[in-house]
């Protein structure tokens, strides 16, 4: 394989405005990263990852300034959100201008934006006179990648990767839009809803599934490994029931199961954050790992658990 991981930011900027896609850590995962003003590029993203054009992308700025020249008016609340949370898991929907294209919003009014909290790419963004528009790095219905290898492994040479090192958060960016002022939830994430709550108030839900849903990130089959996935709130019940399989398991703290080919705990002092952190990487070894079948373990349903079990229900295959 070509060099395509890469500490060269410059490098990596030189391709952005030569319209080639480059793949940029975040702390949530790694994203697929194109011009926003390049339709070409753009373009080039959709097809590299078999994306459905209706599944619109997420900008990347650098401030909230660079928010601004994108967005028209702004809810308080988003300003609110986006002050306490930038740079972080956070992506705020809301009303584009003219200048943000149908291809990026899949034709919507409105436009998702973050700012990331990951020093390398804050300094990349700085160093371009563009905002980036970024999916996550791993082809459409599979794990999101959580390290440039996972990407390299996913993309080949098809793709240069700025190694920013593992993603400390390991969980998408929840994504709000609003109704007035009112906070609308459309994709759980890296943020819990509790915090949002204590920010700006009561949220609404609307986290659809399947056929046209409002955020397509929410499609039922999504983060899927190509092992059959289980999902369990009992290991050993759920081992007990097969015979002569290899089965990997993943589970919350506990690192040995009699019957098990292989365990990933996610946390063995049962931290939410630390599993978060863990969950897309042992989801990927798991799936590299030449097993029958992998038993995922429900996490308490409290905190980043909830993004989690959001998750792996829809890993399940
Ligand atoms: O943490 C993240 O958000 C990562 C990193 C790379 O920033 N990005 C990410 O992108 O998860 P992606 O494309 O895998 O998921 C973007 C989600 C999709 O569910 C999409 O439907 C939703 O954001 N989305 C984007 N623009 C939207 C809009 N205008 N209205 C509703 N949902 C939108
Ligand atoms: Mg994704």
């Amino acid at each position: 394989m070509k060099n395509v991981i890469t500490t060269d930011l410059e490098r990596c900027r030189e391709l952005l405005r030569q319209d080639q896609p480059v793949a940029i850590p975040t702390e949530t995962v790694y994203g697929l990263a194109a011009n926003i003003y390049s339709e070409s590029a753009v373009k080039k993203i959709f097809e590299i990852k078999g994306r459905p054009r209706f599944n619109p992308l997420i900008v990347h700025v650098h401030g909230i300034d660079q928010m601004t020249s994108l967005t028209k008016e702004l809810p308080r609340n988003a300003v609110k959100l986006a002050e306490q949370f930038w740079p972080g898991p956070l992506t705020l929907i809301l009303p584009k201008q003219d200048s943000v294209s149908d291809l990026i919003t899949a034709g919507k009014e409105t436009v998702g934006i973050r700012m990331p909290n990951h020093e390398l790419t804050l300094r990349l963004l700085k160093g371009l006179n563009f905002p980036l528009a970024a999916p996550s790095a791993n082809p459409f219905t599979r794990v999101s990648p959580t390290s440039a290898q996972h990407v390299a492994d996913y993309f080949g040479d098809a793709v240069t990767v700025l190694d920013g090192g593992p993603c400390t958060v390991g969980l998408e960016s929840t994504i709000v839009g609003f109704e007035g002022e009112t906070p609308v939830v459309y994709r759980k994430g890296g943020i819990t809803i509790e915090a949002i709550e204590q920010c700006v108030g009561p949220v609404k839900l609307r986290l659809e599934n399947e056929k046209a849903p409002e955020a397509p990130g929410m499609l039922f089959k999504h983060y899927s490994p190509r092992t059959t996935l289980v999902l369990t709130n009992d290991v050993e019940k759920a081992l007990s029931k097969i015979d002569n399989q290899k089965v990997g398991v993943l589970s919350f703290y506990k690192d040995a199961y009699p019957g098990a080919t292989i365990v990933k705990a996610l946390s063995k002092t049962r931290d939410l954050e630390e599993a978060a952190q863990k969950l897309f990487d042992a989801l990927h070894e798991l799936d590299t790992a030449g097993l029958d079948m992998i038993i995922a373990e429900r996490l308490p349903e409290e905190g980043l658990g909830i993004t989690i079990n959001d998750r792996l229900e829809r890993a399940k295959n």
